[in-house]
């Protein structure tokens, strides 16, 4: 017999909104900011060479030397960082760890769902600050977040934004300090898009005690499959936090994996370059057409229009995102992949 608490607590999560994971295969995939790159051959051989040893759990040392390499990356002390499975794994781990039921957070509106997900699993009384729409761009609403964040224990603010590609504080610290200075609570800003973008705000966590920044290799390192980002932040946090991680919790294949694009970060960011410019071009010319296009400083654009984009695409083998009524997130693909969606889009409207 299931106990009334447990009872209670089943009906509460079956009760949450599932997250949607539609996927599509046989498709062109502009539906999940993933790369249409796969890792660079460097990273491939190190994986295949450290699946032979996947009877042998993730050795420490190698945790240390992902914390070196991402630490330099970042522009900060290996102590600053902590692996974790993904950027969502990174969510998780402050949502689980340093936050309690019935505590308020803050997210902008529209912003990378996981973060109400996560917050609503945990019992987080959730705020949502709507994101003012300004011409071809999108910005924080500044006076309602510094309102808002006063009582919160924790704002998530993606930077740039998922899905408007809009940049929010844009690296610039007299844009965040605000934030920062106005709330006892913690401060994450989620940089999942920075090789695109080119801006961060790392080099701020020994400067406040409440910033925890978030990276991810899913983006530009096109290693979404792998699961593997970290958060950056004070030594006071990751010394805590650490007692609620093993070295374990990233596997070996993708922490080496990762270690290796480290070693390595132009192949990300030569395809990010490649990227933003395919990214240019695509919106350049959909504008000319008529197209409302958000400006975009990450790896897809947003489109604003009355007719049925996704379903119009799709039915050309193509998968985009919907993401509210006449709004369309398009990931940026390959030359040939934005080609079919121009034509498409150009052609059969
Ligand atoms: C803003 C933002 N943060 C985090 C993530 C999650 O990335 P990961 O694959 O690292 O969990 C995404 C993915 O779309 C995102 O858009």
């Amino acid at each position: 017999m299931i106990n009334e608490e447990l009872d209670n607590r089943l009906k509460y999560l079956r009760g949450l909104q599932t997250y949607d994971f539609t996927d599509y295969n046989d498709i062109i995939r502009l539906h999940l900011n993933e790369s249409p790159f796969s890792p660079s051959e460097r990273v491939i051989k190190r994986i295949v060479e450290v699946a032979r040893e996947g009877n042998r759990y993730p050795n420490p040392e190698r945790v240390e030397m992902f914390k070196v390499l991402a630490g330099r990356y970042c522009g900060v002390k290996s102590e600053n960082v902590i692996p974790t499975p993904g950027g969502d794994g990174a969510i998780r781990l402050i949502v689980n760890n340093l936050l309690r039921r019935g505590e308020k957070a803050v997210v902008n509106f529209p912003s990378y769902s996981m973060y109400s997900v996560y917050s609503s699993v945990k019992e987080l009384r959730l705020t949502k600050v709507n994101l003012i729409e300004e011409n071809y761009t999108w910005r924080a609403d500044t006076d309602a977040l510094v309102n808002s964040v006063r009582d919160a224990k924790v704002t998530f603010i993606d930077d740039p934004n998922n899905p408007t590609g809009a940049k929010i504080f844009g690296g610039k610290e007299e844009e965040i300090r605000e934030i920062l200075e106005t709330t006892n609570g913690l401060v994450v800003v989620d940089e999942a898009y920075h090789e695109f973008a080119g801006y961060s705000v790392t080099r701020l966590v020994d400067k406040y005690d409440n910033l925890i920044v978030i990276r991810t290799f899913s983006k530009a390192f096109g290693m979404a499959g792998f699961r593997v980002g970290y958060l950056v932040t004070n030594e006071n946090i990751t010394n805590a936090l650490r007692k609620a991680t093993t070295p374990f919790d990233v596997s070996a294949p993708s922490l080496e994996g990762a270690i290796e694009a480290l070693l390595d970060p132009s192949y990300a960011l030569e395809n990010a370059t490649i990227i933003s410019k395919i990214r240019s071009n695509f919106t350049e010319k959909l504008r000319r057409a008529g197209f409302k296009v958000y400006d975009s400083v990450t790896n897809f654009i947003l489109i604003k229009d009355a007719r049925d984009l996704k379903s119009l695409l799709f039915s050309h083998g193509i998968a985009i995102r919907r993401v509210n009524d006449g709004l369309y997130r398009i990931s940026i693909g390959t030359n040939e992949q934005i080609e079919k969606v121009e034509d498409v889009l150009l052609n059969s409207i």
